[in-house]
């Protein structure tokens, strides 16, 4: 389901419109909220957000399409974060990235045709001593390999 069809999902949405409204700079962090826990904005939200925070629906839009931490779809069952930052990048993140691409059949900010997995990039995860560092659902991991990835794609039944 990607719209607001679902009437619970809309009252929460709505709910926290009304928390978000009057906070100056409160965009953002409503955006952040309807997607922990939407999991994604869904874009029949976008008319409310911006009657509710008095902007236009292009500068929604524009926001929420600027950043790529936001979602317009569901994401899958799990999401796989590889982080990109340069302390991962100059340990082979870029590397695991296109193994990640590889193994799990869907690009870098898409679900898999499935529905199993979503694939994104991340910018920095706290784990940069411990580079290169991956998130799997809340959970993120240190020295990532490839084939530590997989083993980890495989508990989760992510691997093809
Ligand atoms: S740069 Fe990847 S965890 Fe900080």
């Amino acid at each position: 389901m990607t719209s607001l069809t679902d009437i619970p999902r809309e009252a929460e949405v709505r709910r926290l419109i009304a928390v978000h409204a009057d906070m100056p700079g409160g965009l953002m962090p409503l955006l952040h909220a309807i997607q922990d826990t939407c999991g994604f904005v869904p874009p029949d939200a976008v008319p409310l957000i911006a009657k509710g925070m008095n902007l236009s629906r292009a500068e929604v839009h524009g926001v929420i399409t600027y950043y790529h931490h936001f979602r317009s779809t569901p994401p899958g069952r799990h999401v796989v974060h590889i982080c990109r930052a340069e302390a991962c990048r100059s340990c082979g993140s870029e590397a695991l990235m296109q193994h990640a691409q590889a193994v799990m059949g869907c690009a870098e900010h898409t679900t898999r045709a499935d529905g199993v997995v979503t694939l994104e990039s991340a910018y920095c995860l706290g784990l940069c001593a411990s580079a290169p560092s991956v998130q799997i659902d809340d959970r993120v991991h240190a020295r990532m390999t490839p084939a530590k990835l997989d083993k980890l794609l495989k508990q989760l039944e992510v691997s093809p």
